[in-house]
């Protein structure tokens, strides 16, 4: 089989049938699981297009909404179609009064990622008509099960920093764009609404748009995988969060955060953890760095770590972990161990400091890797789901456990 950028693979759907043979990729690394009009990614030569536009002009033209929008639906919008799809974000921002109580059943220090999920899957008891596990009928209704995803995973994310932090909620404005109205639901206080200066908006934006799709990701495939049983998008979509709240995985930026964190506070110039991270021990590595498919350069880490620079120098925040990234990101490069292994900043080595500049907690940060996500969850879910004979994602395994044995009663048993 040849893609539309001329990547090459080998069709083995009757491998098993014909020769009794499976093939054996541990972890997927040589295995296209599907075919997908989604996202291009060519880790070798850092490329990444979302439905064919490179990430750059993206970046530097668009925003997250815009971006959302064409990663679902494989067009940029034209302005009638941007409105529409605005307006509908907007109806579906609120969290409903009895779902809210949802939220005070969690400790008031559960893991952020483990509650957005479970609150997230709870769409598919508040609005079962969106959720039906019929592909027929979620297709059907999808336009809206689509915008309440995107909308409501930010609502919910600054609810539950709200309820976390001991605050009063703060409720969607109709009136703010959506970054503006994620930052006024997480800062704003009583009497004293948070505007968002255009830096921080543009910044938000434009961290969220980096993450809307990277092709078949552990949590990306996740969503495909759950969802190919028929199952509705919001639940789906639960287990992409799930999948995302790894530390090798969305949980690296704020890995990375803790990470340059503690070299400062060892008042360390990063040396020595480059250092421990060389052992090859799993629990001593340069988060933010490496990558399971980008080996040259990661083309989001590119632009947000200039973004970082400029975000930084426009609010005149000196950031002593920017200065500790920037150390680290300059050794690792020179370094043999990095170079022979073709490891290289990934995203989310700067966008922790990002976040940090914006105010968010180390402790939110996942769950805002995951309202950026959403539009790139959607749109696989959506593939699934509409792919004419598609079948249940179902792999094969080789198995390595003990022979057939005959059941020992429990008096014989040593
Ligand atoms: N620091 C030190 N050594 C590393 C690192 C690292 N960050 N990453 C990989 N290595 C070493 C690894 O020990 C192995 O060495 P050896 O060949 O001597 O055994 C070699 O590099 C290859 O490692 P691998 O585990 O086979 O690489 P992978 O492609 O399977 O893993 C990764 C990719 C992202 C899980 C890994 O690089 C990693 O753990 N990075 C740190 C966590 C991180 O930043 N994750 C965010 C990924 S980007 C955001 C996202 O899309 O989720």
């Amino acid at each position: 089989m040849v893609g539309t950028e001329g990547e090459k693979a080998v069709d083995i759907r009757r491998l098993r049938v014909d020769t009794g043979y499976v093939a054996y990729d541990q972890g997927y690394g040589d295995t296209a699981s599907c075919e997908s009009a989604i996202t291009y990614l060519d880790g070798d030569n850092g490329i990444l297009r979302c439905r064919g536009y490179p990430i750059e002009q993206l970046a530097q033209h668009s925003n997250f909404i815009e971006t959302a929008y064409l990663v679902i639906y494989g067009e940029l919008p034209n302005a009638a179609r941007r409105k529409d799809f605005g307006m509908l974000l907007r109806q579906n921002a609120a969290i409903e009064t009895q779902m809210q109580r949802i939220f005070e059943g969690f400790p008031k220090d559960a893991p952020p990622m483990a509650m957005l999920s479970s609150i997230f899957a709870s769409l598919a008891a508040y609005y079962p008509h969106l959720a039906t596990n019929d592909f027929a009928k979620d297709l059907a209704s999808f336009d809206m099960a689509a915008a309440m995803a995107i909308s409501k995973v930010r609502t919910i994310g600054a609810m539950l920093y709200r309820y976390q932090s001991g605050l009063p909620y703060v409720f969607p404005k109709q009136d703010l764009p959506f970054c503006e109205n994620f930052l006024h639901m997480m800062f704003s206080e009583p009497y004293k609404e948070y505007v968002a200066v255009p830096e921080v908006s543009r910044a938000l934006n434009l961290l969220l748009l980096l993450h809307a799709d990277h092709e078949q990701n552990c949590s990306t495939s996740t969503v495909r995988m759950v969802g190919s049983s028929a199952a509705n998008l919001f639940t789906s979509i639960s287990a992409g969060i799930c999948a995302l709240s790894g530390p090798l995985h969305g949980g690296a930026n704020s890995a990375v955060v803790q990470m340059l964190q503690a070299i400062h506070d060892d008042g360390d110039d990063g040396s020595r953890f480059i250092q421990a991270a060389k052992s090859g021990n799993k629990s001593n590595r340069l988060m933010g760095f490496g990558h399971a498919v980008y080996k040259n350069f990661d083309p989001r880490a590119k632009i947000i770590g200039k973004a970082c620079d400029d975000l930084l120098k426009k609010l005149g925040v000196n950031d002593p972990l920017l200065d500790i990234a920037k150390r680290l990101d300059e050794t690792a490069l020179k370094d043999d161990y990095f170079i022979s292994r073709k490891l290289y900043p990934n995203v989310d080595f700067y966008s922790g400091i990002i976040m940090r500049a914006l105010g968010i907690p180390v402790s939110l940060f996942t769950v805002v890797f995951a309202i950026g996500r959403t539009p790139g969850w959607i749109a696989n879910w959506h593939e699934v789901a509409s792919t004419p004979k598609g079948r249940i994602y179902r792999p094969r395994q080789i198995y390595i456990g003990p022979k057939r044995r005959e059941y020992v009663q429990m008096a014989e048993r040593p």
